[in-house]
């Protein structure tokens, strides 16, 4: 059994809630970040084990401050096991029309929440020898159309994650970056809700020059999530990063990720250009 003190981001549902599950089961004390009261109280009946959920929007400077104050309190002279990174979010739309609010709000959450908490969280990480996990995508190495925005964010992830790796070497503290490809969480509705809401926002033009290429798109991400698979495969790999003696820098997983992951490093863009415009018809 383990002992010791971890933090997930965005533990309300999916990735994190796995995570946070598996990692009180494996005997953590797991502080599970949530923005809603009654995502604590129901994660508290939902989770067997010590989870605590602490208030944590990650973009929000003051939860930062508040949840750093109360778990350098409650963790004291053991400081922090580990920090798994999960809370996220995906705007789908083409670069030319997305609204500049809503690709600075993937930003602020997938990348600059991720570092605000990193920052916050290393001197207790410190303290410990911590492992810090980084939830980023198969989308943190391959663009699909209409994905920008977020593919952006988790090429961004993966950027921090191989700098942070180093420049925390000296401290042991290990750093690893998991990048799950299709998994059975609400985030494909939550996205294609929120989606279709800035899509209805955005001008007729957006419509008649993208439409259909969308409409083609929307379908493939139908089945890519048709063939999700459960966050528990995510979760493994985050428990083997947090308490393996051997840590690995990156984790692969979940639906289709290995062969996104073979086409990316071995077929020629412009192969791959002609492959998707011929699927979407472009
Ligand atoms: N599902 C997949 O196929 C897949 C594949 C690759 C990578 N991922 C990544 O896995 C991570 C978790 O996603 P998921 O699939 O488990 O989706 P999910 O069930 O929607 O979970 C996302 C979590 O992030 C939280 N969150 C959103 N905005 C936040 C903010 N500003 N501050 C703090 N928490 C916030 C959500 O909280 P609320 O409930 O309060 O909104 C929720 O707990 C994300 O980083 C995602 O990009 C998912």
């Amino acid at each position: 059994m383990n002992s010791g003190y971890v933090l997930v981001t965005g533990a309300s549902t999916g990735i994190g809630h796995a995570c946070a599950s598996a990692l009180a089961d494996k005997g953590f004390h797991v502080f599970a970040g949530v923005r809603r009261e009654a995502d604590g109280e129901r994660i508290r009946k939902e989770i067997a084990g010590k989870v605590e959920p602490v208030m944590l929007d990650v973009t929000n400077p003051e939860h930062i401050v508040a949840a750093k104050q109360h778990i350098t309190e409650v963790a004291g002279e053991k400081g922090l096991r580990g920090l798994v990174n999960n809370a996220g979010i995906a705007v789908a739309a083409p670069l030319e029309f997305v609204p500049m609010a809503d690709f600075e709000l993937q930003m602020n959450v997938n990348v600059n929440g991720l570092l605000a908490v990193t920052q916050a969280f290393l001197p207790l990480l410190r303290v410990a020898s911590g492992r810090i996990c980084l939830i980023s995508s198969t989308n943190g190495f391959f663009a699909p159309p209409f994905m920008g925005p977020y593919s952006a964010s988790k090429f961004a992830v993966e950027a921090l994650g191989d700098s942070l790796r180093v420049e925390l070497a000296p401290w042991n503290i290990r750093v690893s970056i998991v990048q799950p490809g299709a998994i059975q969480t609400p985030i494909w509705e939550k996205s294609k809700a929120s989606n279709e809401a800035m899509l209805n926002r955005m001008p007729a033009e957006c419509h008649a020059l993208y439409g259909r290429a969308m409409d083609v798109m929307r379908r493939e991400a139908q089945k890519m999530a048709n063939r999700a698979v459960p966050a528990g495969r995510v979760a493994d790999c985050v428990v083997h990063a947090i308490t393996a003696a051997k840590p690995k820098t990156r984790y692969l997983c979940g639906g289709g990720a290995r062969t996104e992951w073979l086409v990316a490093r071995w077929m020629p863009d412009s192969l791959r250009d002609r492959i998707i415009r011929m699927v979407i018809g472009i």
